[in-house]
């Protein structure tokens, strides 16, 4: 399979103040996907240089709600961890600032791109890009100042294309202590949908001095990489949905910049393997059979399609309720191997799910 290059500089080691990272790869967050079950199957792959928390909400940190706890959720095999948070009240993103370091965080994140109502009528997400009158940099200042640990901002490039806000607010957040940003190149009016505009990202990475841009939206392959990297000249990826769909995308990525190869792709049994791992890491986490199931459901679709299993199979996938069945369906598999054509699987194929439009309640 042909590769284009890798850029030589990816190969230098990255830091964002002062965490050195193992790679210019990060998992980007996907609320209900990147919790801690996928994150340490993705670590055990290799490759990934940092990982994020689902957002969280910084007055549920505060409060110690028992599902804010669970969200929370890491271990010594998941680090270098930064937990996002969102909310619009600068105190309580500070106080939940300071938990975090206490809690073991890594870095910390704060979410201004997410689009959906919940976080938005908070004046958290997305909305807080609409500020510019100095609201939105205040607050982030004051989460900087209350902690020693890193403060990074994840954003989009702005509410719609007439306010493409994101220059402005990276210059400002760079002059206020924050150590790093990932850009999602889209508005919070394109939602999940549209193009990713790469000039948008290139207009970020351009307005800082020193602090690294992670570029992100849409990176399916080392094609897209490759080109996302030299059509913004970002210092490194964030990449969400494509890790869902190839969970082995950042050892491939890694390998890529080390040798110019990203090697061979997942094996029908490397994939059933991981199925079953993030499974078993699911009921872990749920501390129940049942309750992992369920949060297996949504994603053992594209497991189901990546293997090419029946269509009985995917049925039975979308009820799944022990893993004593699962391991049934499994060793049929397994006999039976890839199916004739079964060659390997591409992430463009996946259609992983998006909250439907900018106002949807997600
Ligand atoms: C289901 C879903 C959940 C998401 N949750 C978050 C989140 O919690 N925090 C965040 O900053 N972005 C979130 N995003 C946005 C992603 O991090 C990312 O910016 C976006 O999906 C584009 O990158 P990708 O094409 O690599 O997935 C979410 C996206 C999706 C599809």
């Amino acid at each position: 399979m042909f590769s284009p290059a890798p850029p030589p500089h990816y190969r230098d080691p990255l830091t964002i103040g002062g965490v050195r990272l193992a790679s210019r790869f990060t998992l980007a967050p996907l609320a209900g996907y990147t919790n801690y079950p996928f994150r340490r199957s993705v670590r055990a792959i290799g490759g990934v240089g940092l990982c994020t928390t689902d957002l969280v909400n910084a007055r549920a940190i505060l409060e110690g709600s028992a599902k804010t706890m669970d969200l929370l959720a890491t271990g010594p095999d998941d680090r270098p961890l930064s937990v996002q948070i969102f909310g619009g009240n600068a105190g309580e993103m500070a106080d939940a600032a300071k938990w975090l370091r206490d809690y073991g965080a890594t870095l910390i994140d704060i979410n201004m791109g997410c689009p959906v109502r919940k976080v938005v009528s908070v004046g958290g997400g997305s909305a807080m890009m609409c500020d510019t009158t100095g609201a939105t940099v205040r607050l982030v200042e004051q989460v900087v100042r209350a902690t020693a640990l890193p403060v990074t901002v994840k954003m989009r490039l702005g509410w719609d294309d007439d306010h493409l806000t994101a220059p402005h607010f990276a210059r400002e957040f760079e002059a206020v202590g924050v150590a790093g940003l990932t850009i999602h190149g889209r508005t919070r009016e394109q939602g999940f949908t549209g193009a990713v505009n790469r000039a948008g990202i290139r207009a970020v990475v351009e307005a800082v001095e020193r602090i690294p841009v992670f570029g992100n939206g849409d990176v399916l392959s080392i094609a897209d990489a490759e080109s996302m990297i030299r059509d913004t000249g970002c210092d490194g990826l964030a990449i969400g949905r494509g890790a869902l769909a190839n969970p082995w995308c950042f050892a491939q990525l890694d390998a890529w910049v080390r040798t110019g190869d990203p090697g061979p792709r997942a094996t029908y049994a490397e994939r059933l393997d991981f199925m079953r791992l993030h499974l078993v890491r699911l009921i872990d986490w749920k501390r129940e059979d049942r309750f992992g199931c369920v949060n297996f459901r949504k994603v053992a679709a594209w497991y189901g399609k990546a293997l090419r299993v029946s269509k009985a199979d995917k049925h039975a996938l979308t009820q799944l309720s022990s893993l004593a069945e699962f391991d049934g369906m499994a060793a049929r598999w397994r006999d039976s191997g890839p199916p004739p054509g079964w060659t390997d699987w591409d992430a463009h194929e996946a259609q992983i799910a998006v909250p439907a439009g900018p106002n949807a309640h997600w």
